[in-house]
């Protein structure tokens, strides 16, 4: 893995059978890019944190499969499927939550099999253009939600957004502020709460550092005054979401649960903007939802920092499940569902 410094706007993208994405570790302070060219050098950039987001976690997966079939030195086809099979084992066991990075690998794998027989420059190539169309697809999604969701930007208000489910989230654009970024195009004027997102600051480091590019005001406040603004200077929450079940239930940063049963008690709407690709079906309920458990380390450091003393124990849940009965509306790419959930969303799933 090498790294660069780069003026480059896309959050991750291909080039020449190498993934090149932006360190996320290194924002705000320097916009430095990644080169990965290998399934283990992406693999830990996805541990690591550098690329994140669950539609960026399902673009990483679809081009990690990409590098493996690039790099593969498999003779026939069937040696090569057994390749991305490991890739894709590989690639599942970085981070549990985020549906989208199985899904990502899925899709990749699915169309490999459709070719099985055929000889391996064939598959390699269907497996490249399959992983670089799942990419255009992710920006076209991110802009279509956005225009669903921007009719529910107050015009004039405040929406207060937790985490970074940005551009830096996707491969550009973003969902929840993909929502408000279409507003914002659309000529709404909104201010916007950014919670810090405790303990690795997406929403400090990323999610503000978007939006003052994007020139859309906004006040970053600790995760701990959300509450506070709730009550009384709030229109509307906007999140993202790692992974949606059938009932509605959405898993999302951790402190997310928390803003959804504060914005109900205060009568805020409570929006979370994900594409269909985040819905997973086959998960009935919420608590059948994976939460990954990251590093105390990373609660007990702040940019390297030691703020505890020794001996205390730190827990890190890494993601928390919001049950939709606080959820006022999912945004997806195809539409808006609202309650009841299992019938909205699966409509539009399968639309
Ligand atoms: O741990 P992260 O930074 O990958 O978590 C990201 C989130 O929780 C986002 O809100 C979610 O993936 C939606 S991104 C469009």
């Amino acid at each position: 893995m090498t790294v660069a410094t780069s003026t480059a706007m896309r959050t991750i993208w291909w080039d020449a059978g190498r993934v090149r994405l932006i360190d996320q570790t290194r924002l705000p302070h320097e916009l430095a890019i990644v080169v990965c060219e290998t399934v283990d050098e992406l693999a830990s950039a996805i541990r690591g944190m550098r690329v994140r987001g669950a539609p960026a976690l399902g673009v990483a997966a679809a081009f990690g499969i990409a590098l493996a079939a690039v790099r593969s030195e498999a003779r026939d086809g069937g040696a090569l499927l057994a390749d991305l099979a490991g890739a894709g084992r590989v690639l599942r066991a970085t981070r549990p939550t985020a549906v989208n990075l199985s899904w990502g690998v899925e899709q990749m794998l699915s169309r490999a099999r459709q070719l099985a027989g055929a000889d391996v420059p064939t598959i390699r190539q269907a497996v490249v253009n399959g992983a670089l169309a799942l990419a255009e697809a992710d920006e076209r999604a991110c802009r279509a939600l956005g225009r669903h969701g921007a009719d529910l930007v107050p015009d004039g208000g405040t929406v207060l957004t937790h985490c970074n489910a940005g551009a830096l989230a996707a491969v550009a654009y973003g969902t929840a502020l993909g929502v408000l970024r279409a507003a914002w195009e659309q000529g709404k004027r909104f201010h916007v709460l950014v919670d810090e997102t405790r303990p690795f600051l997406q929403g400090a480091r990323l999610t503000a550092w978007e939006l003052v590019q994007e020139g859309i005001p906004a006040t970053l406040i600790t995760d701990g005054m959300a509450a506070h603004f709730l009550k009384a200077q709030v229109q509307a929450v906007v999140v993202g979401a790692d992974r949606i079940a059938a009932n509605g239930d959405v898993a999302n940063k951790i402190g997310t649960y928390g803003v959804a049963v504060v914005a109900k008690e205060n009568g805020v709407p409570f929006y979370v903007a994900a594409p269909t690709s985040t819905v997973d079906l086959s998960v009935p309920t919420g608590e059948h939802i994976p939460i990954e458990e990251r590093s105390p380390d990373e609660v007990v450091h702040v940019a390297g920092v030691r703020i505890a003393p020794a001996g205390v124990a730190a827990a890190h849940p890494a993601f928390d499940v919001t049950p939709a009965r606080y959820v006022t509306a999912i945004i997806t790419e195809r539409g808006i569902a609202r309650a009841p959930y299992a019938d909205s969303l699966r409509r539009l799933v399968e639309s």
